[in-house]
């Protein structure tokens, strides 16, 4: 161990005091922040960090996460970010880190790079951010193993194949739902007279020792070792360089150390769990996290009146996000289960009853209604915007379902969507049935692009449509009847050819 370098030793002096509060530097030094934000939203997060930050970020070539430059004031706006699920101060980015090709090398170089990071900078902001973030507690985990086989030191670690690379943060939310326990909060097999040492130091010095882990997230085929050993050689070299404790479940610091082919960056955690979840209460099957639900919601441009519909709302996780952001539009949701209804309503009561704690007395300019998405109680060509999450046929309906529904779906849509102006934001992962849908309605609908996000592991496509100036009622795959039109669709369809 480097003990003797006056390098190691000032950087670890210096972050004992940032940890003891002694260092008061200037509050607006410019730091790094990195955020895992939804797969394939990357770009409207950055859009968002441009605008509410005026910050230009860089979308990482590891999707679901952007990297931005701010000034240590604006860390309280970067938690206030719609977009953003965890955040990171980064500590160091390497573009092309020269892996060794043997474990032994690899473990040599991480003692080596834990001793040289330059991690006050990190310390002050992590602390500054402890300040300021709302205390929501923990990470819930499921049975943490006390100690692991090898020894590890209060590591995580995912491995990813170069395949499927994306989603890592969820990809870790799975497994603690899942209860695969990959985590370990374990001391070093040999820690006994390191821990006695330190102990006195501490208790000499009257601090007691950080608690930390490490997570690692790794993607690449070419590594040497896994994400687990990555993970725990890290964490012994960090452990041994700030004398800290390793900790899976109580962690003071969580140290991440995220690996994508030759790209590493280190960095400290500054969320405890996503900042997705927010605004929904009471949950359902399929709920959409908050970050993808504003991600959808930006791509339709909300202006000022429109009137946005979720005619499938499910839990209203997308009209809640709007009405949260785009209080000047009005937006209506719906939903043909009533108990995802009464939760859309319980959601909306919740979030009444903060506005009203917090001493606002206004509403929301948000309704919800139970009905049949085939035949919305809806004026033709009254709505401006209609954003909605669709059964996929996997949690929600079946495939075989999804045919007769999907073009039902589109064709009501196209009928009370307004004519040349009016826009459609639909996310489904049944994109053949959604796809040859939509070529029958093609008089109605034009595509405009396609957004391919991650919805819990599923490849999903947002397809952003543009209602046409055609007349509702006027096209031939309009006016054929679905055999299982209802008489009041039928009414429908005859008023709007009228
Ligand atoms: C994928 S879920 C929506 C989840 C929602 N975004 C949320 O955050 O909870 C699809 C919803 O479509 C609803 N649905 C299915 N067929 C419908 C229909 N014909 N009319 C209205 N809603 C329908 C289901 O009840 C379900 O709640």
């Amino acid at each position: 161990m480097p003990v003797c370098d006056p390098l190691f030793n000032e950087t670890r002096r210096r972050a004992r005091r940032v940890y003891l509060g002694l260092i008061m530097q200037e509050l607006d030094q410019t730091v790094t922040i990195g955020a895992t934000v939804p797969t394939g939203f990357e770009h409207t997060a950055a859009e968002e960090v441009q605008e509410k930050l005026e910050a230009t970020a860089r979308v990482s070539k590891n999707r679901g996460r952007i990297y931005f430059d701010i000034t240590t004031d604006k860390l309280l706006k970067v938690h206030q970010l719609k977009s953003l699920d965890n955040l990171f101060v980064v500590v160091k980015e390497y573009d092309d880190y020269q892996f060794k090709t043997t474990k032994e090398e690899v473990q040599l170089d991480w003692q080596e790079l834990a001793t040289k990071l330059p991690w006050t900078n990190a310390l002050e902001v992590w602390k500054l951010n402890n300040s300021i973030k709302k205390k929501k507690g923990r990470r819930k985990r499921t049975n943490p193993t006390k100690s692991d086989q090898c020894g590890n030191v209060g590591t995580k670690s995912t491995d990813t194949v170069p395949s499927d690379p994306e989603e890592l943060w969820e990809d870790l939310e799975a497994l603690e739902v899942k209860g695969n326990q990959r985590d370990v909060s374990s001391q070093p097999e040999n820690d006994s007279e390191e821990e006695k040492h330190s102990e006195i130091q501490d208790q000499e010095s009257g601090v007691t020792p950080l608690k930390f882990r490490v997570t690692c997230n790794r993607a690449g085929d070419k590594h040497c070792f896994t994400s687990n050993d990555a993970a725990r050689d890290f964490g012994g070299a960090v452990q041994e360089f700030f004398q800290w404790k390793a900790d899976m479940t109580k962690f003071d610091v969580e140290v991440l150390l995220n690996i994508h082919n030759n790209e590493v960056v280190v960095g400290i955690a500054l969320t405890v769990e996503s900042l997705h979840r927010r605004n929904i209460t009471h949950f359902g099957p399929t709920t959409l996290r908050s970050t993808l639900a504003y991600g959808m919601l930006r791509l339709c441009k909300p202006q000022v009146s429109d009137v946005i519909v979720d005619p499938m709302c499910g839990t209203g996780a997308i009209p809640l996000e709007g009405v949260m952001e785009w209080e000047n539009s009005f937006f209506l949701a719906g939903d043909n289960n009533g108990t995802a209804v009464s939760r859309s309503v319980n959601n909306i009561k919740h979030i009444l009853k903060r506005t009203h704690d917090g001493g606002s007395s206004s509403g929301l300019p948000l309704d919800i209604i139970q009905w049949d998405l085939c035949n919305l109680p809806m004026r033709s060509s009254s709505v401006d915007i209609i954003i909605t999450d669709m059964p996929f046929g996997k949690r929600m309906g079946s495939k075989k379902k999804n045919w007769e529904l999907y073009p039902l779906c589109l064709r009501e849509m196209a009928r009370v969507c307004k004519p040349g102006t009016g826009k459609a934001v639909l996310l489904t992962q049944d994109k053949k049935c959604f796809l040859k849908a939509l070529s029958q309605m093609e008089g109605l609908w034009r595509k405009l692009h396609t957004v391919w996000v991650n919805v819990g592991g599923l490849h999903a496509g947002v397809f952003v449509l543009k209602r046409t100036a055609v007349v509702f009622g006027t096209t031939s795959e309009v006016v054929m009847e679905p055999h299982t039109a209802t008489g009041s669709q039928k009414e429908n369809m005859k008023d709007a050819s009228q």
